[in-house]
C-alpha cells in the first residue's frame, strides 16, 4: 500500500507496531485513531497488553495477526527486526516505569520510537536515550500532543514573529477532578499505576499532567526553564504521590511563570490553560476551547482568534484538517503529531524530504527536559520549597 507524501513522491504506508493499548487501556487507541488519520501507516503487530492472554484476546480488534501479536515486547523487537517486513516504527502506550527499557529495545532493533510521557522516570535515563537517539539518528516523537493543536502552533508562530515582544510572564493550569476521591482503592487501573511511585515515577499529578502544561508553554515561547521551587501535596490521604502542584518558575533570560497541576479540583474535568504575557500584549489558549485563542494587544482591541478564519500562520495550517467551525479535538492533535513523525521517518528511510513545518514535534530532548523538570521540582518540594536549578546539559 502506498500514499503521497508531502512532497509529492510515493512513500509506502509505514509499518507500525505498538505496546501497549489493548482492552481495556485508554490511549493507546487514541494514538491509533491519531495514526490512521492521515493513513500513513499501516498497524501490523503489537504487544497489546502485560498480560499474555490479553495481548493474544486484543489483536483481532485490531486486525493483528495471531503471529504477530506478541505477549512480551523484547520478543516482538526480535522477531519484527528480523522479518523482511518487520514494523518500521512502534508506538509505546504503557506505563510510566516501562518506556526507558521498551524504548531502550527498540531503538536498538533499528525501529523509530513515538513514545508517550513522561518520557522516563529518571533523568539518567532520560539522557541515555538522548545518547542513543543520537547514535542511532532514529526518530523518536514524544505525545505531547498540546503541541499539536492548531491554535498552540498559531501562538507559537506570533511569538516567534514578536508580536508579544519579550516574554516576562508564563502563567499555566491544568486542573483535572478526576483524583479527587481515593479511586486507586476501587480497582480503577489508570488511578492505580499513577499514584504508584514504583509505576508512575516520583511525582503523580506534576508528572502526569504538570509536565503537559510546562511542555506547551516550552512549546509557545521557546523559552527554557532555569529554576524552580515547588509544593507539592498529595490531598488524600493515604495517597503516597502528589495529586496537587504548585510550582513557581523562573525562566532563563528572566521571565517568571507559575504551574498549579491537580487532580483533585472538582468541576474542572479537564481543564489545561496556558496565558503568556509579553511587554506588548498576551496570549490565552485553552483546552476547553481549543479552536480559540484569545490575542490582547496592549494598543488594540482585544481579539478572538478562530482556527481557519483571518491569518492562519503556516504551522497553524499544517496542524488543521477542517475548515473554520467544524471542531477539531484531541484525535486531531494526535493526528498532526503522527503526520510530522511519518514526515520525519519517510524522510530518514525514503529520502524524501520531510516539509519545515512538519518538523516541530516533540522529540527525544524534550522528553528529558521535562523529566528534569520533574526531579527538581521533586527535589525542591523535599528541600522545603528551596530553589533548584534545572539547567543541564542534554
Ligand atoms: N499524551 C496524553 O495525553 C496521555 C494521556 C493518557 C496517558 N498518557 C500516557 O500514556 C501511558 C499509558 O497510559 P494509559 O492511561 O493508557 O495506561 P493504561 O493503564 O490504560 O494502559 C497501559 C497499557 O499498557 C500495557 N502494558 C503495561 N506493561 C506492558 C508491557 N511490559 N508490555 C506490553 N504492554 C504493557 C497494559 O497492559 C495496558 O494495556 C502513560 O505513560 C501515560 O502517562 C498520555
Amino acid at each position: 500500500m502506498v500514499t503521497a507524501s508531502a512532497s509529492g513522491r510515493i512513500a509506502p504506508r509505514l509499518r507500525l507496531g505498538i505496546v501497549g493499548g489493548g482492552q481495556g487501556a485508554f490511549i493507546g487507541a487514541v494514538h491509533l485513531t491519531g495514526a490512521r488519520l492521515d493513513d500513513r501507516y499501516e498497524l501490523v503487530a503489537g504487544a497489546l497488553s502485560s498480560d499474555p492472554h490479553k495481548a493474544k484476546a486484543s489483536a483481532p480488534a485490531f486486525r493483528i495477526p495471531d503471529e504477530r501479536a506478541y505477549t512480551s515486547y523484547a520478543e516482538m523487537a526480535d522477531k519484527e527486526a528480523a522479518r523482511p517486513d518487520g514494523i518500521e516504527a512502534v508506538i509505546v502506550a504503557t506505563p510510566n516505569h516501562t518506556h526507558y527499557a521498551i524504548c531502550k529495545t527498540f531503538l536498538e532493533a533499528g525501529i523509530d520510537v513515538i513514545c508517550d510521557k513522561p518520557m522516563t522516570t529518571t533523568l539518567a535515563d532520560a539522557l541515555d536515550l538522548v545518547r542513543l537517539v543520537r547514535r542511532t539518528g532514529l526518530v523518536f516523537c514524544l505525545t505531547h500532543e498540546y503541541t499539536a493543536f492548531a491554535m498552540v502552533r498559531q501562538a507559537r508562530e506570533m511569538v516567534r514573529r514578536g508580536d508579544l515582544g519579550a516574554i516576562r510572564i508564563i502563567q499555566i493550569e491544568y486542573p483535572q477532578e478526576w483524583l479527587t476521591t481515593k479511586l486507586e482503592d476501587t480497582g480503577f487501573k489508570q488511578a492505580t499505576w499513577r499514584t504508584d511511585p514504583a509505576k508512575s515515577g516520583p511525582a503523580g499529578a506534576l508528572a502526569d499532567i504538570g509536565t503537559h502544561g510546562i511542555h506547551t508553554a516550552r512549546y509557545i515561547t521557546g523559552l527554557e526553564l532555569a529554576e524552580v521551587c515547588a509544593d507539592l501535596t498529595a490531598f488524600v490521604p493515604g495517597r503516597k504521590l502528589d495529586d496537587n502542584a504548585h510550582v513557581l518558575l523562573r525562566y532563563q533570560g528572566g521571565a517568571r511563570g507559575m504551574l498549579w497541576a491537580s487532580q483533585c479540583a472538582p468541576g474542572t474535568e479537564n481543564d489545561l490553560k496556558v496565558r503568556i504575557f509579553g511587554e506588548k500584549g498576551s496570549l490565552t489558549w485553552r483546552l476547553r476551547w481549543p479552536n480559540e485563542l484569545f490575542f490582547s494587544p496592549l494598543d488594540g482591541p482585544h481579539q478572538l482568534l478562530s482556527r481557519g478564519r483571518g491569518e492562519m500562520l503556516p504551522l497553524a495550517r499544517h496542524a488543521s484538517h477542517l475548515p473554520a467551525g467544524h471542531p477539531e479535538g484531541l484525535h486531531d492533535a494526535f493526528a498532526v503529531l503522527y503526520r510530522d513523525a511519518a514526515d520525519a521517518i519517510i524522510e530518514r528511510r525514503y529520502g524524501i524530504p520531510a516539509p519545515e513545518t512538519s518538523k516541530t514535534f516533540p522529540d527525544v530532548e524534550s522528553g528529558a527536559r521535562m523529566v528534569g523538570f520533574i526531579e527538581a521540582c521533586v527535589a525542591s518540594h523535599k528541600g522545603g520549597g528551596t530553589w533548584v536549578k534545572t539547567e543541564f546539559d542534554v
